[in-house]
């Protein structure tokens, strides 16, 4: 019988190699941090990075998690949209908050956001349905189409490496300013 346990323990795991300097002068700001290893991430073709992970409760707590692209980083928070009628919607709806998960093989590495969710303006959101494609905005209902920011209260970079020396920096708002612990 075909032993699945030990095929997926066969398949290689943390392949790619970590960038240079990766670790060097760690901003003040998570989002510095997170555009740039984004960059980074891009400049060494990783594809589709910019895809994550989007992680909701519904009204009775129990969770939900798709994939989405994101839309922005700032400091407002990371940008996600997709129709206010999809499951996320209601959950949202219900429990405004959510987390994030980015993993970038290749530079072995991962970023986890996790805050409240808030609703951007109508005119956001338009202005992000309007940058879709026909084919992509044909299906969704006038009105039904929502932006939203997840406004980080933490926020987690790891750092792997081949010998297993995986290196955490976790992001907290303190007193109004970012501290940062490298764990
Ligand atoms: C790579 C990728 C990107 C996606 N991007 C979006 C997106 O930006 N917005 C969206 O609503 N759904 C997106 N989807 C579809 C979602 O994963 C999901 O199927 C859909 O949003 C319905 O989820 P829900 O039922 O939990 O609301 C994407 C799927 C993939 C695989």
């Amino acid at each position: 019988m075909d032993d699945l346990a030990a095929r997926l323990r066969a398949l290689p795991s943390l392949t790619g190699t970590a960038p240079v300097h990766g670790l060097d002068a760690l901003p003040q700001d998570p989002v510095a941090l997170f555009v740039r290893w984004l960059d980074q991430a891009v400049a060494a073709g990783v594809p589709e990075p910019h895809a994550m992970t989007l992680a909701t409760v519904d009204a009775d707590g129990v969770p939900d998690a798709r994939t989405l692209l994101l839309k922005g980083v700032d400091a407002r928070g990371w940008a996600f949209a997709g129709p206010v009628s999809s499951r996320k919607g209601s959950q949202l709806r219900a429990r405004p908050a959510a987390a994030l998960a980015f993993w970038w093989p290749g530079v072995l590495r991962a970023v986890r956001v996790r805050g409240v969710v808030v609703e951007a303006s109508r005119h956001e959101s338009g202005a992000d349905l309007a940058a879709r494609s026909a084919a992509a905005r044909a299906d969704v209902p006038r009105g039904d189409w929502q932006l939203w920011r997840v406004v980080a209260a933490r926020v987690e970079f790891w750092q792997g490496s081949a010998d297993r020396r995986h290196i955490r920096i976790v992001y907290e708002p303190v007193d109004g300013t970012w501290r940062h612990t490298v764990l």
